[in-house]
């Protein structure tokens, strides 16, 4: 047997923190052998089902023995070209599939890689707090340094560009945003986008938008692409993927696009890593992208429903959680100004449930929780009712 204590990690993985959503499934799991019984509001993962048309064609193309060898190094044609004409009917942006678009193996793929292709050891990635974790982590592992850009109610929840140290702009290579935000649930007015494309074009900076969200909306809204911006592609990569459109996480099929020296150079870290998709998922992909409005609108319907749920339990408690006109998350003020972390663990010691606490997504979401709305209905209600029944 190896002896452990001769191993030596290398410095990126021992500053490496553990993955927030792989600690709260661990939390879960615990939990659940003391033989609570565990609600998740944890996650944002979908439990409603994917689109029927969508699981067809994985039975169809996985009985095709070409899906069977390794796939194509940038993606299908097919799936760029899907990819494409989804960006041209939803925002009406024109793609080339062939150098504008590269395929991911879920998008959280290649926000984790982008900064091997951008950053070199030193230099500076700007990213919002709170945020996705992985920003910061992508940032850590090309042995680039995160800049946080605090975010509050006050502002939106946009960031303050011009407020960025000038010592680590100078350094910066990288910008990431993320609207529908999490774990904020804001939405960025258009004009935000405007400010952002041209302060990365001012600044030399590669900015990458994360749009995980943005077919998930309430109340009507619709989000813009930050790629309707006609100088945007001189700087401007978006991130999607079908993950959260079509009920999709564990497929894991997701895409860049934007700025085509950046998808090559993506491209160029994928090829020499990864072995792209299986084909049989693409094929899926390309008719999940095909899948008709109405069925998204009617799966946005039923989130709204939960939202609203979620919303009136809280304000009864006298909490005021924001009203999200995207994303599948309820951002809300702990009470009293409770620690994130405390409020938290008391709703599992006391309730059984898991919400995240705003802090384990920067320092900046301290005194906030997150809710996620991806939770079956009566279990939602049953959580809604035990959070109802503690005092604080
Ligand atoms: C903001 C954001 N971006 C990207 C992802 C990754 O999604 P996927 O890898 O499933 O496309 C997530 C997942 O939760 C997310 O919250």
């Amino acid at each position: 047997m190896t002896d452990a204590s001769r191993i030596r990690f290398a410095d990126r993985i021992s500053n490496l923190p553990p993955y927030l959503f792989a600690e709260l499934d661990k939390l879960r799991d615990r939990k659940r052998a003391e033989g609570v019984d565990v609600i998740s509001l944890g996650i944002g993962d979908p439990d409603l089902p994917t689109p029927d048309p969508v699981i067809a064609a994985l039975e169809r193309a996985a009985r095709d023995p070409a899906n069977h060898r390794y796939p194509e190094y940038y993606g299908l044609d097919e799936l760029r070209e899907a990819i494409a004409a989804w960006y041209a009917r939803r925002f009406e942006v024109t793609l080339d599939p062939a150098t504008e678009i590269v395929p991911l193996i879920g998008s959280k793929e290649g926000i984790a890689h982008l900064p091997l292709a951008l950053v070199d050891p030193g230099d500076t990635v700007l990213m919002t707090d709170p945020g996705y974790p992985v920003y910061a982590i992508g940032a850590a592992l090309a042995g680039g340094r995160a800049h946080s850009l605090p975010l509050t109610a006050a502002r939106g929840w946009l960031p303050d560009l011009e407020a960025i140290p000038s010592d680590a702009l100078a350094q910066a290579q990288l910008l990431w945003l993320c609207y529908p935000g999490n774990p904020t649930a804001a939405v960025a007015p258009f004009e935000f986008f405007e400010t952002a494309v041209a302060f990365a074009r001012a600044h030399n900076l590669v900015l990458a938008q994360d749009a995980a969200y943005s077919e998930v909306v309430f109340d009507g809204y619709r989000c813009r692409s930050i790629l309707e911006i006609p100088e945007a592609r001189d700087v401007t990569v978006e991130f999607h993927s079908v993950s959260k459109t079509y009920n999709m996480t564990g497929w894991r099929v997701g895409w860049m696009a934007g700025n085509a020296q950046v998808v090559e150079a993506l491209g160029r870290v994928k090829t020499n890593v990864d072995s792209g998709i299986f084909q049989a998922v693409q094929h899926a992909a390309v008719a999940a992208l095909d899948v008709e409005q109405e069925w998204v609108d009617a799966r946005n319907a039923r989130l709204q429903d939960r939202r609203d749920r979620v919303v009136q339990a809280l304000r009864r408690r006298g909490l005021e959680p924001e009203v999200p006109k995207a994303s599948l998350y309820l951002w809300s003020p702990t009470p009293g100004g409770a620690s994130s972390v405390d409020f938290a663990s008391r709703l599992i010691d006391e309730a059984g449930v898991i919400v995240t606490p705003g802090v384990g997504f920067g320092a900046a979401g301290e005194g906030y929780f997150r809710v996620s709305l991806t939770t079956p209905d009566d279990r939602l209600d049953e959580a809604l009712a035990r959070i109802d029944a503690l005092s604080f």
